[in-house]
């Protein structure tokens, strides 16, 4: 799934006045700075970010019996379903509409029970003829015990059958029912979206499963280690189109309780996970092209189709899935990738297999009235979501405790795929802005959590939903790119492809991926300190992240865990003592260095000492590390200079570190506020996105304190200052704001 990031908006321009002397502006403003701070003493995350709350909650001890238990028993391994399911696009009564269906599943029993736990939420189960909700046989018409009792467990969300023997070991089963669901406008398991169209309203029946809302469409075990086949059918209204997973195979009407309908069979899925189900019914246009045997097709409304909005997910999809082909040296195994903009949907879009589910706003492109980041951000998303159709989707990992590994892989190669479909955004960049940066604000605070859980912490559904945080996503992005910037790409992929090779269709954990890219890295050359395992574990298994203390005058290097807060108080425990296994890329006055580590507390690194005034060292290159850095003054002085005089020595990447990382920095008392505003001096002479973007996401907090004080005015009068240049810059490339400039940071 991925979240709704919104590319942030384009650089402002303030206005044009002469602004005040510098220095005394900026001394001015750290002074009231500090006095609002003390008034007020109290961190946000700066970028208006979400905070995290510890995803483990407490709860008094449930009974014994297994329908008490969140997880099922590990009785029972399903094989494959039969599902058919007719919604109703027209209400039963007011504001009340319906979907019926019925559905076999064919299981092994794999342990001795008398007793089935089935997933099923807020169906209503018909009796049937022989006055049971439920008709258990037995493949090769063996003997079968009886359902004695059966009930709904609302709670925990089973259905519960008791039988008067056991199953037998070894033993397949079907087991039929047959029920009825509300299609409701709730956004989860079987819903319905509704929009107007020419003044007609519509009504689409569609499904968003993850994480634990299959259940609410039939009943099933619903947990994304019993992958199955499914086999599905959807009756639907004449006039309509009704998708699924895998490709339809024939559209035939039948007369179905009096009523002339379509019955739509899809071909069997591939082994697949419940949580990645889509059945979706609408009167839907499409547009499709093929691409070495695998055929595309982009659904939406009909006259979003007819305005052409569906051309540019069309047109980027095929590269990247091409891309992905290759990255992952995996064939894409469904013969169709369909993608379908759905207008009420919760997430930014959906994975489900061969069937991907979007906002409109995320896959449909106008060319006249959409932006050039909107663009940016359907090209992010498609890639995350066709990455998913392997890192997911055909390997999938064992339970959501590794969400984390999930989403964070997406959200670190959907910028990968991004840059193949547009090679001249230099969107890779912007991982640094719309991850690292972002989560680093969260991910400071003492009440974050490691990107691990433990998987007796994550039962119930609710702390499952949890798990879709900032830090799942970007920190697991952030930390991803870390490994594979300190593995080699080539590495990297090397142990991905070996890892979805061995388990394709299967389940994994974490470590399943660490031990392929320990495989991949002993038959290389690539020199590590440690184990992958050992070094991810520093940060995956504890909260937060380091900042590293470069002192140039001596080459000591320190790290310690970086608190937004100082005065916060970390409780929860940590196996490493908050120490990390820091990779360090640096380059020393304009030169890039050999990669160093830091791997302990405290360590001496001789090259980082410079002996010459006017040399300097600037650590994390491009921000590969997950980390801050902070230096002596003197090389804060020393960079503060280079970036006044010469700020091309600087990569741009490492320009927007700078300004984030000395606010931040300053905010954690750790450096002067003078020093972080100092930042902004060299601004003037900075024409480019990222640096600026940086700045503007830090100032905005000073907007905000220092609205109706005293410094406010000079304040503004030394940004007006620092922004005419850029001003002026733009103007001159627009031709007096008379045509958009063909750069996308530009734009
Ligand atoms: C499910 O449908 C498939 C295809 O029609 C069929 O081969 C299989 O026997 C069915 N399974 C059950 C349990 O009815
Ligand atoms: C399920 O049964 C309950 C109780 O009879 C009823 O209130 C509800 O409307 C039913 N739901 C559906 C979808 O038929
Ligand atoms: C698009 O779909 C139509 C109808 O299914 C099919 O005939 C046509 O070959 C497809 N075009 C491409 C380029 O795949
Ligand atoms: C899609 O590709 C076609 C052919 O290259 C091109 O003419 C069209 O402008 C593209 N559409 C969009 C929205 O990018
Ligand atoms: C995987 O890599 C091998 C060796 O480079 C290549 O021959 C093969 O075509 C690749 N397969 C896919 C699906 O990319
Ligand atoms: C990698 O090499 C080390 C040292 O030879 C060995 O201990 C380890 O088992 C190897 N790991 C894997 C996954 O092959
Ligand atoms: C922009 O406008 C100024 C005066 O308003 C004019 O001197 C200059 O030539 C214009 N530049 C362009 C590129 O049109
Ligand atoms: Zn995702």
């Amino acid at each position: 799934m991925a979240k709704g990031f919104f590319i942030s908006k384009i650089v402002g321009i303030v206005g044009i006045f002469v602004g005040v002397a510098a220095l005394s502006t900026i001394i001015a403003l750290s002074v009231v700075y500090s006095q609002e701070r003390s008034k007020n003493n109290q961190v946000q995350p700066t970028d208006g970010g979400e905070t995290t709350t510890n995803p483990i909650t407490t709860t008094p001890t449930p009974p014994n019996d297994p329908w008490y238990q969140y997880r099922l028993p590990k009785t029972l391994v399903p094989d494959h379903y039969n599902v058919t399911l007719w919604p109703r696009l027209k209400p039963v009564s007011t504001d009340f509409y319906i979907f019926t269906g019925d559905s076999v599943v064919e299981f092994e029993c794999v342990e001795e029970t008398d007793l089935i736990l089935i997933h099923s939420n807020k169906l209503n189960h018909t009796t049937l003829s022989d006055g049971k909700i439920a008709r258990l046989t037995a493949v090769n018409s063996a003997s079968v015990p009886s359902i004695k009792s059966s009930w709904l467990q609302t709670e925990t969300q089973y259905l519960v059958l008791q039988l008067d023997g056991k199953l037998v070991k070894g033993q397949r089963y079907h087991l039929y029912t047959e029920f009825t669901g509300e299609l409701a406008d709730d956004l989860g398991g079987f819903y319905r979206s509704v929009y107007q169209e020419n003044g007609v309203e519509k009504v689409i029946a569609t499904t968003q499963m993850q994480a634990t809302d299959a259940r609410k469409a039939f009943p099933c075990f619903d947990e994304p280690a019993l992958k199955a086949y499914f086999h599905i059918t959807l009756l639907h209204d004449l006039g309509t189109v009704a998708l699924s997973n895998g490709k339809e195979i024939e559209t035939t009407t039948i007369n179905k309780e009096g009523e002339e309908v379509l019955k739509t069979v899809f071909e069997r899925t591939e082994k697949m996970s419940t949580y990645l189900l889509a059945f979706i019914v609408s009167d839907y246009d499409h547009i499709n092209s093929t691409i070495d045997g695998v055929e595309i097709r982009i659904y939406a409304r009909k006259p979003a189709i007819a305005a052409g909005e569906g051309d540019y997910a069309l047109n980027i999809t095929g590269p990247i899935l091409k891309f992905f082909e290759e990255y992952y040296n995996s064939s894409y195994p469904l013969p169709k990738s369909d993608q379908i903009a759905i207008p009420d949907f919760n997430a930014g879009a959906m994975e489900n297999w061969g069937l991907i589910t979007y906002r409109e706003a995320r896959l449909l492109y106008d060319k006249d009235f959409s932006s050039n980041s909107n663009k940016q951000s359907i090209a992010t998303i498609i890639a995350h979501e066709l990455a998913h159709m392997w890192f997911g989707n055909l390997v999938t990992l064992r339970w959501w405790n590794d969400l984390w590994l999930n989403e964070g892989f997406a959200s670190y190669v959907e910028y990968l795929g991004a840059d193949k479909a547009e090679p001249t955004w230099n969107v890779k960049d912007l991982i640094v802005l719309s991850d690292v940066h972002r989560v680093f604000a969260v991910d400071a605070l003492a009440t974050s959590h490691p990107l691990s859980s433990n998987e007796e912490d994550i039962i119930k559904p609710a702390q499952i939903s949890e798990l879709f945080d900032a830090i799942s996503y970007s920190k697991g992005a952030s930390v991803l790119r870390m490994l594979s910037d300190f593995l080699t790409e080539e590495i990297f992929t090397k142990g991905l492809q070996s890892y979805l090779k061995e388990f394709a269709f299967g389940n994994t954990v974490y470590t399943d991926l660490w031990k392929h890219l320990q495989m991949a890295v002993n038959a290389s050359a690539v020199d590590l300190p440690s184990s992958v395992n050992d070094i991810m574990n520093t940060w995956v298994l504890q909260m937060g992240f380091p900042v590293v203390t470069i002192n140039t005058a001596s080459g000591l290097v320190s790290q310690k865990h970086f608190l937004l807060d100082p005065d916060s108080e970390v409780t929860a425990p940590s196996p490493f003592n908050y120490e990390w296994i820091v990779p360090i890329k640096w380059m020393k006055t304009g030169t890039v260095q050999k990669p160093t580590w830091l791997l302990a507390k405290s360590e001496t690194i001789n090259d980082m000492k410079v002996t010459e005034a006017s040399e300097w060292v600037l650590a994390n290159l491009d921000v590969v590390g997950y980390y801050r850095v902070n230096y002596d003054d003197s090389n804060w002085n020393k960079l503060l200079n280079a970036l006044t005089t010469n700020h091309g020595a600087i990569p741009v990447i490492n320009r927007a570190q700078l300004v984030d990382d000395a606010f931040n920095l300053a905010r954690a008392k750790i450096i002067p506020t003078v020093q972080a505003l100092q930042t902004t001096v060299y601004l003037k002479n900075e024409m480019e996105y990222m640096p600026w973007k940086s700045a503007l996401n830090n100032l905005d907090f000073f907007y905000l304190m220092f609205d109706r004080s005293e410094v406010y005015g000079p304040m503004q009068d030394y940004l007006k200052n620092q922004v005419v240049p850029l001003f002026e810059h733009y103007k001159g490339i627009t031709d007096n704001w008379s045509k958009v400039p063909t750069g996308h940071m530009d734009q």
